[in-house]
């Protein structure tokens, strides 16, 4: 089989997806202009050149900014559903979707509005495509550890609609020791941890996400090929690096996609998996991740299907749905 079409009939599972990061410029239009929100730009063509980021702050800046149109349950409805008949036409069956309650609820909007809007998305994907999805509500480490334990509290009532919790936004100078303790409560409420560690932010911080927030999976993890001791730690644990190449090179982490580690991770054992993070604004959805890597890194076949059974392993999904998955993508040749 071509590449391209092992690329595209691959049943893939997205574990690193910021919901709010799948806003495209059409329907933040058409959300803007029913919710009477103005927006700094006069076209969608004048919104795209407004992508040309530099590093990961030049992009939150404006990845915030395409929040605030967000207002009812039906926006976020809307979002999510768009994003959903993305990975339909990608073949993406399962997805971890990550968003930011702070984002909206420090503009007025409830948290019950936000995750109302994506539960019906992610109960009508399921539906209607098929596709099983879990939330993992993520906290923004601009923000205090304060900040965080509100959020938290405005969690629980909805416990049962969210795997897991995250960290993200600008990571320089935010350490995860700052959420140690929000992290422990968490856990011991009973969500799964992950955090964003090793996108710009030194090696450092993946031991810390590690040995204090105890996380179940680590996004991005790029920069822990750095340390040659967190990368023996790494591969002896099989702890999964939710890895965003044409993230990594819309925000400069790589200057070329040529110069990726993630070929280089896979060889040494590292449990790497393919993912999107926020791709209307990155130029490209799961397979055009995958086509990216296949291309720039000259990956072959059993690289590939390695990689799209990482992200089932990797994932939260049960033992037995991991094992069907891994067994069809086997079974494609
Ligand atoms: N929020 C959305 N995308 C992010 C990224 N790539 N890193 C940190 N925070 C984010
Ligand atoms: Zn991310």
């Amino acid at each position: 089989m071509n590449q391209l079409e092992l690329i595209q009939r691959m049943p893939k599972a997205e574990l690193h997806v910021h919901i709010e990061g799948t806003f495209e410029p059409e329907l933040m239009f058409a959300i803007a202009q029913r919710n009477q929100i103005e927006i700094p730009y006069k076209s969608v063509e004048e919104v795209k050149q407004a992508y040309n980021f530099h590093n990961l702050q030049s992009f939150l800046d404006i990845y915030y900014a395409g929040a605030n149109v967000l207002i009812v349950e039906q926006d976020f409805y809307d979002l999510a559903m768009a994003y959903f008949k993305k990975c339909a036409a990608d073949h993406v069956v399962h997805t971890e979707m990550f968003f930011d309650p702070q984002t909206h609820t420090d503009r007025g909007v409830a948290f019950a509005t936000v995750i109302n809007g994506l539960q019906r998305a992610c109960d009508d994907a399921k539906a209607k495509f098929g596709i099983s999805s879990h939330l993992i509500m993520c906290f923004l480490r601009h923000l205090s550890e304060e900040a965080a334990f509100e959020t938290l509290q405005q969690a629980l009532p909805y416990k049962d609609q969210i795997i897991g919790v995250g960290l993200d936004s600008s990571e320089v100078g935010h350490p995860p020791s700052k959420f140690e303790r929000v992290f422990a409560q968490a856990r011991e409420e009973g969500f799964l941890v992950v955090a964003h560690a090793g996108e710009e932010g030194p090696a450092e911080y993946v031991w810390e996400a590690l040995d204090l927030l105890k996380v179940n999976r680590v996004d991005h993890g790029v920069r822990s090929e750095e340390d040659p001791k967190l990368m023996q730690r790494l591969i002896a644990e099989k702890m999964p690096l939710t890895v965003c190449p044409l993230s990594n090179l819309k925000l400069c982490v790589v200057n070329d996609m040529a110069d990726h580690n993630i070929r280089r991770l896979l060889q040494q054992g590292v449990h790497v998996t393919v993912n999107s993070d926020d791709p209307s604004y990155f130029g490209g959805y799961m397979n055009d991740n995958f086509i990216a890597i296949a291309e720039a890194l000259a990956l072959d076949n059993d690289e590939l299907k390695q990689l799209a059974i990482n992200s089932f392993e990797a994932s939260f999904i049960s033992d037995e749905d991991k094992q069907t998955w891994v067994e069809k993508i086997k079974a494609l040749n």
